[in-house]
């Protein structure tokens, strides 16, 4: 990993390869390392960067609220601190994705694609913010032991929750492993998150669309309409999966997002 100093956090980004930049970035409550397997798959062929997003990981934490500007924001730094000038393809999963869709607003020269990956277009519910609101302080004050409780049931499917023991294990101590008052920070910014479906129709770049089969927190049929609403987006389903595609099928979401590369590469002439 390597550290980039960000105006008032160290940032924590794994930076493989050589080549047209992909930038992935991890979803709630966890760390780039969601990402290694297609990092391993992708580096070799072009430049790879998946940070530890604030408050994540080996990453600075802020406490208090960390919104989805902000890692927008952080995104943007971290790319210039690395002197990224070109345009990259920027995949998210879950949190990650919401983080995308910001980063479209706030920065869509700096962009060549866009990969959503497991993730949602609608706001919380007023119910859902305020539910997330009262986690935030329980992991204040009681750790991320609570979040990994009412998560992980809900984080895989229930093929790999049942078989594959070691996967569910190693994704808790990735939960326990995170600092409760970045963790919180955090979700106290999704509560506050916007409604990204108005913007979907808008989105004027290469999209790709991914979702496990079995995702119970974004659905195929949620992820399936994003896909309708954004002009030209191809859509793939993962069999098998959960909302944690990229660690449940790693080959099949490498395998779609290299066949997205290739053709993003194409479109734009990047
Ligand atoms: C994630 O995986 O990032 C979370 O499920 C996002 C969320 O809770 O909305």
């Amino acid at each position: 990993m390597k550290t980039v100093r960000l105006r008032d956090i160290d940032l924590a980004v794994s930076d493989q390869g050589s080549g047209r930049p992909l930038v992935l970035v991890h979803g709630f409550p966890l760390t780039h390392a969601i990402w290694d397997e297609q990092v391993r798959a992708l580096a070799p062929g072009r430049r790879v960067l998946a940070p530890d997003l604030r408050g994540f990981g080996q990453s600075g934490v802020t406490p208090g609220r960390v919104t989805m500007d902000q890692f927008a924001h952080d995104l943007a730094a971290m790319l210039d601190a690395l002197e990224v000038a070109e345009p990259v393809v920027l995949a998210g999963l879950s949190m990650g994705g919401y983080i995308a869709m910001r980063f479209f607003e706030l920065y869509r020269r700096r962009l060549g694609g866009l990969v959503l990956c497991d993730t949602r277009a609608a706001a919380d519910t007023p119910q859902a913010a305020a539910a997330r609101r009262e986690t935030a302080a329980r992991v204040e004050c009681e750790g991320p032991g609570v979040l990994a409780e009412g998560m992980l049931p809900r984080l895989f499917s229930p093929a790999t929750l049942a078989r594959r023991p070691e996967l569910v294990e190693s994704l808790r101590q990735m939960i326990l492993g995170g600092d409760p008052w970045g963790l919180a920070a955090a979700a106290r910014g999704l509560a506050d998150r916007p409604d990204f479906t108005p913007l979907l129709p808008r989105i004027d770049l290469p999209v790709l669309v991914i979702v496990g089969s079995q995702d119970a927190i974004s659905p195929p049929e949620e992820m399936g309409a994003i896909a309708r609403a954004v002009p030209g987006a191809r859509y793939v389903e993962i069999p098998a999966a959960g909302h944690m595609a990229p660690l449940e099928q790693p080959a099949a979401v490498s395998r779609a997002l290299a066949e997205f590369l290739t053709a993003a590469g194409r479109s734009t002439g990047s």
